[in-house]
């Protein structure tokens, strides 16, 4: 089957990592990819989000089947574009439908699934600017630290962490007032969970699901989990706390309930779902939803899949994929991430890449590159992801580790910590 992968960063490559060992892949296109994708399949000059150019590559190259990596074409709703076009409506897209994709795309519409179905979360109130002393009043209702949260996509930038009632105040009137513009007309003032995070991916037919393997990212830039947040610094997979107790109470309290609660409401849901969850004292939290794979949590799930992925892809599209085996590695995973300096601020693009040829035992996924002139240049903030595995965490980062040191690019900063917490 040909296969269209949308997406370019460290999550995309993963995936078209794993994609193209697929012995059913006849040829796998991504759009717009990166230089790493480059390498294993045909990147196509097409943005994620454009529909009318999408629509076009598919036809042309009579593409069976569009996988969507990163979330703003599934808010934008390819799959409802692909479903209402005549020409289309046969082509499976892996990826929710618009109103499945609310999950994410609004952080209210959770908050209020969650409580429709009883999944365990923060207790919450939304405001807009008409009720801005409202806000005020419930903030006084909460302990520090205070949680603010835009209700629409701001690029991973919506989400306030603040430590006084004057700050959180502050901070309420500004995302009120249009500081994520129509993202923040309103806002979701939270209750602050106290724990350890993880990280649980399904993927879903809308009936049955397969539990992936979980991971655990590290968001700050700084060791020790310091510093400004980053899109990611690197993951660990799998995570010692997430034993099958507690992925018991996930699957019981967080996972089925979802699933189920998508279905009941009539909502089309194929594709992934990515459970951004804390540990509060052995018990499961929602933190947020995702609607795709997590960056880079899926450079460290791929490794660990066992399983045919386009096999799975197929059992989401024709609606059984409780047929379909699913197969993990026992092995650990770990991924470090480079980037460039000045990263998440400020950072200078193009500066040429050496070493990737000196890796060795590792497996290394492009997220921020481009060819320029024949030779991988910097190209984003996350340069690139060093995967690899061992027969402990602690095994497979002293190899990312190594292989880390090994590639070079002026500016070039990781976290040589990822995983030390739990490992
Ligand atoms: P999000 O953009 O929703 O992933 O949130 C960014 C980060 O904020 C999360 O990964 C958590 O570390 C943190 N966070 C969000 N909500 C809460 C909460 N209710 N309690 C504690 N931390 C939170
Ligand atoms: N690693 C977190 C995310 O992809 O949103």
């Amino acid at each position: 089957m040909k296969l269209l992968l949308l997406g370019s960063g460290g999550r995309e490559h993963a995936l078209a990592w794993k994609i193209s060992q697929s012995p059913r892949v006849e040829k796998l296109f991504i759009a717009p990819g990166n230089a790493g994708t480059a390498l294993v399949g045909e990147n196509l000059a097409v943005k994620a989000d454009d529909f009318g150019a999408i629509r076009d590559v598919v036809l042309k190259n009579g593409i069976d089947m569009v996988v969507v990596g990163p979330e703003d074409p599934l808010v934008k709703g390819i799959y409802d574009f692909f479903k209402a076009d005549e020409a289309l409506r046969t082509v499976p897209v892996i990826g929710p439908s618009k109103a499945g994709a609310l999950l994410e795309g609004s952080k209210n519409f959770a908050k209020e699934f969650m409580q429709r179905h009883d999944i365990p979360t923060a207790r919450y109130q939304t405001f807009t600017s008409e009720t801005l002393e409202q806000g005020i009043a419930f903030l006084h209702t909460l302990q520090a630290p205070y949680v603010l949260k835009a209700d629409g996509l701001c690029a991973g930038k919506g989400v306030l962490i603040l430590p006084t009632l004057e700050e959180a105040e502050k901070e309420l009137k500004e995302m009120l007032g249009g500081m994520f513009g129509t993202a923040s007309s309103q806002v979701v003032i939270e209750e602050y969970l106290d724990g350890v995070e993880c990280s649980v991916f399904v993927l879903t037919d809308g009936t049955s699901y397969k539990i992936l393997p979980e991971a655990k990212d590290y968001k700050r830039i700084g060791e020790g989990d310091t510093g400004n947040n980053t899109g990611g610094m690197g993951s660990v997979s799998p995570v010692p706390f997430a034993d099958a107790e507690w992925m018991k109470k996930v699957e019981d309290r967080i996972i089925r309930p979802t699933v189920e609660g998508l279905a009941s409401e009539g909502i089309d849901y194929k594709g992934f779902i990515f459970f951004g969850l804390m540990n509060c004292k052995g018990n499961p939290y929602v933190i947020e939803y995702n609607v795709r794979m997590g960056d880079p949590e899926t450079e460290t799930i791929m490794l660990r899949l066992k399983s045919d992925i386009v096999d799975l892809f197929e059992g989401v599209a024709n609606g059984d994929l409780g047929k379909r085996d699913l197969e993990i590695d026992t092995r650990s995973a770990v991924c470090i991430m480079l980037v460039s300096g000045g990263y998440p601020g400020h950072y200078e693009k193009g500066f040429p890449i050496s070493g990737l040829k000196d890796v060795e035992d590792s497996i290394v996924f492009h997220a921020g590159t481009a060819l320029k002139e024949g030779q991988v240049v910097t190209n984003g903030g996350r340069v690139i992801a060093v995967s690899s595995y061992g027969a402990t965490g602690k095994d497979a980062l002293a190899l990312s580790l190594r292989n880390a040191e090994r590639i070079n690019f002026s500016g070039k900063y990781f976290r040589k910590d990822i995983g030390k917490d739990i490992l």
